[in-house]
């Protein structure tokens, strides 16, 4: 791990650490929760390292380059390079908090992106590749960091899915998807690791303000062909990849609100927060389907192309 200004508490230097815990014997204040992000290069996961740093909290903050992790190294957050679909950077990570703490209270499965697109249109590579990254990997990494977050019997998994997935959207049919899919495996997994005392809990977030949009955008790229169906409706295929980005909430006060809920005793197992995050969520339960989807096609250019075929 990345090593901190020497006046700070080390965590990545493990004779530090165990140091560290030795003085818990001796009546020393040490931080109290170990807690491991990923994708804390930008946006969500690095103000909520940030966050929970500021608060006392032993933070691995990791991401697929270690450079962009030097602001948070030089403030004295550990850091790891991690790519989350790398089951041996996964491992390595995992057995180095092992080697360095002996536990881990919070893992926070932040890393993840949106892949747009109309659904026709995205090949088979880019769905996987979709899932890899937001469902697959977070349940790798909740299996690696379970028995880790068993040993004191207060562990805690937070999935960061998105209101994408309660509500989903033309040209973002896959990335809605694996939200959906994130969602539903977190219920699942809430119930089967109750009784050894792992919590989980889901955040959907709304509008955030991030690298987010800049990322949909370029998970466009190849995606239309010149003779697309939606060739005419291209504006707004666009439009949806920077969506999350018109009128969004500050990260840094989503990561405020979430590291106060997950230092809680029982964390809820959902927070929803951000531009939308109640509005959205609002109109898929009790709007009428046809309705929703009338207002859908019209604000997403498909009664336009419906119109002229
Ligand atoms: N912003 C929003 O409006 C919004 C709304 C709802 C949900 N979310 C969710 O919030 C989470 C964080 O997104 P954000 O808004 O903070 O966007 P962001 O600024 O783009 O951050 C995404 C992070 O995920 C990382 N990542 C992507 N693929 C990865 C991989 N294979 N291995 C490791 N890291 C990977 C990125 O790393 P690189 O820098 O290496 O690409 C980056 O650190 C995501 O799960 C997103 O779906 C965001």
């Amino acid at each position: 791990m990345s090593k901190p200004p020497a006046n700070r508490f080390r965590p990545s230097d493990h004779a530090f650490a165990a140091e560290s815990l030795a003085q818990i014997g001796r009546g020393y204040v040490v931080p109290d929760r170990v807690a491991l992000i990923t994708g804390c290069s930008s946006g969500i996961g690095r103000e909520l390292a940030l966050a929970l740093h500021r608060r006392g909290t032993i933070v691995i903050a990791t991401a697929r380059r270690a450079e962009s992790l030097q602001e948070l190294a030089d403030l004295g957050i550990a850091t790891e390079a991690l790519d989350v679909n790398s089951l041996a950077d996964i491992n390595r990570v995992v057995y180095a908090i092992k080697t360095a703490y002996g536990r881990l209270d919070i893992l926070v499965n932040n890393a993840g992106y949106g892949q747009m697109g109309p659904l026709l249109e995205l090949d088979t590579r880019a769905l996987e590749a979709q899932f890899r990254t937001n469902v697959f990997a977070p349940m790798a990494l909740a299996r690696a960091c379970a028995p880790l977050l068993r040993s004191r019997n207060r562990g805690l998994i937070c999935n960061i899915g998105s209101v994408s997935g309660v509500m989903p959207t033309p040209f973002s049919g896959a990335y809605s998807a694996s939200k959906a899919a994130l969602h539903s495996l977190s219920d699942v997994l809430r119930l089967e690791l109750k009784p050894f005392g792992i919590r989980v809990m889901t955040v959907q977030p709304g509008a955030i303000a991030s690298e987010f949009g800049r990322h949909a955008e370029s998970s466009l790229r190849g995606v239309l062909a010149p003779d697309s169906w939606y060739k005419r409706s291209e504006d707004a295929v666009h439009a949806r990849a920077v969506e999350s980005q018109q009128n969004a909430t500050l990260a840094r006060d989503l990561a405020k609100r979430l590291a106060s809920e997950l230092l809680r005793k029982r964390p809820r197992p959902v927070l929803r927060y951000g531009n939308k995050s109640k509005l959205l969520p609002w109109m898929a339960r009790w709007l009428p389907r046809r309705i929703r989807e009338w207002l859908l096609l019209r604000r997403f250019g498909l009664r336009r192309l419906q119109a002229n075929p």
